[in-house]
């Protein structure tokens, strides 16, 4: 990877093009976590290539709330992997309220951090975060929640760094269809389940709930919606809309689909209350592969889950974020870089666990 970067940049000098004016290719050289050989490397990014600084400037970090178990380990892999390479790092708790985080914001800027890497507590803040950033010209890393191309037209010096969620709603559609039955435990030609859906102005929950059911449909399943809800990436949440279902569903739910880990933790438990045992007379699927989820997947007690590869997405935002840093710009229509998801299933399970 060093090869392609040192290769670019040979070309971006004898070109004599000057930063901003650069080959479109990837910049980028993010890695991924366990397991690096399943997970393909990110697309997208700076279509530049800068001179790689050394590290040693002051970076402000700002997660939508740290009481997320997925965004807990996200940011714990950003401060580690920042203060490792000589990164002033400061990480700051939204607390979920987007005009906290604005304040939050404007701090940083104030105190002149170099270059920020943020967690939108609202997608729909998108343009005026933008905005700000672009005001004060720092170089920023939007992470985790994706705005649209248009508004990071905006600004050239702004990257979002993600997955394309899109994959992870049809890896979890291929785990119930990947099934003995696919899906369909009674044998009524249908697959009924129940959707427990994270925060749902978040692209991540909108895809994750389509692309999931559209993979089962796609492969010729007929489908049968019993509830839809959100739990707002919630454990409490999905432990209480999963009991409240299986109250009022029983055995005809067939699949729980949670959007994230955590809802299907939650769920698990109000599973094993109602005597349903999972694998045999239902199936849960999830999104993450958090420790919790990996442990349940390996002990059968969850169909299957999904890698949201945080330390691969933490490597990328503190690639791109040196790029930025390097004096990268990025041109519109290829400013976000995804990391790939990954099926976690009971046969791969062991490669993911620590
Ligand atoms: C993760 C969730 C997390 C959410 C936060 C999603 O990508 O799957 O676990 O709560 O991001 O925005």
């Amino acid at each position: 990877m060093k090869k392609t970067l040192a290769l670019a940049l040979a070309v971006v000098m004898s070109l004599g093009l000057l930063a901003g004016c650069g080959p479109k290719e990837p910049a980028n050289n993010g890695g991924t976590s366990n397991p690096p050989s399943s997970a393909s490397q990110p697309q997208g990014g700076a279509s530049s290539i800068p001179d790689a600084p050394a590290g040693g400037g002051t970076v402000g970090v700002c997660i939508y709330k740290f009481d997320d178990a997925f965004m807990t380990t996200y940011r714990n892999a950003l401060q580690e992997i920042l203060e490792g390479k000589g990164y002033k790092v400061t990480t700051v708790d939204g607390n979920n309220d987007q005009s906290k985080q604005n304040e939050q914001i404007n701090t940083f800027i104030t105190q002149g951090v170099d270059a920020l890497i943020i967690n939108p507590c609202m997608t729909s803040a998108a343009d005026s975060i933008i905005a700000t950033v672009k005001a004060a010209n720092i170089p920023t890393v939007l992470i985790n929640r994706e705005p649209t191309a248009e508004q990071m037209a905006a600004y050239d010096k702004l990257v979002y760094v993600g997955c394309d969620a899109r994959q992870s709603g049809t890896m979890q559609g291929e785990l119930i269809l990947d099934t003995p039955n696919k899906g369909d435990i009674n044998g009524d030609g249908k697959i009924s389940y129940i959707m427990i859906q994270g925060d749902p102005e978040n692209i991540d929950a909108q895809y994750r709930t389509e692309f999931s059911v559209k993979a089962l449909t796609d492969a010729g399943m007929e489908v049968e919606e019993l509830d839809l809800q959100r739990g707002d990436w919630d454990r409490e949440k999905g432990q209480t809309i999963c009991a409240n279902d299986l109250a009022q569903f029983g055995d005809q739910i067939e699949v729980v689909f949670c959007n994230n880990d955590d809802m299907a933790i939650g769920a698990l438990q109000s599973i094993q209350s109602a005597g349903r045992k999972v694998n045999e007379d239902i199936y849960l699927v999830g999104v993450d592969a958090l420790d919790a989820a990996l442990n349940e997947v390996s002990n059968g007690n969850m169909t299957g889950t999904v890698l949201n590869d945080a330390v691969g997405q933490a490597t990328a935002a503190v690639e791109q974020m040196e790029a930025l840093l390097g004096g990268a710009t990025f041109s519109s229509g290829n400013q976000s870089v995804y990391v790939d998801y990954v099926k976690v299933t009971p046969d791969n399970v062991g490669d993911f666990m620590g």
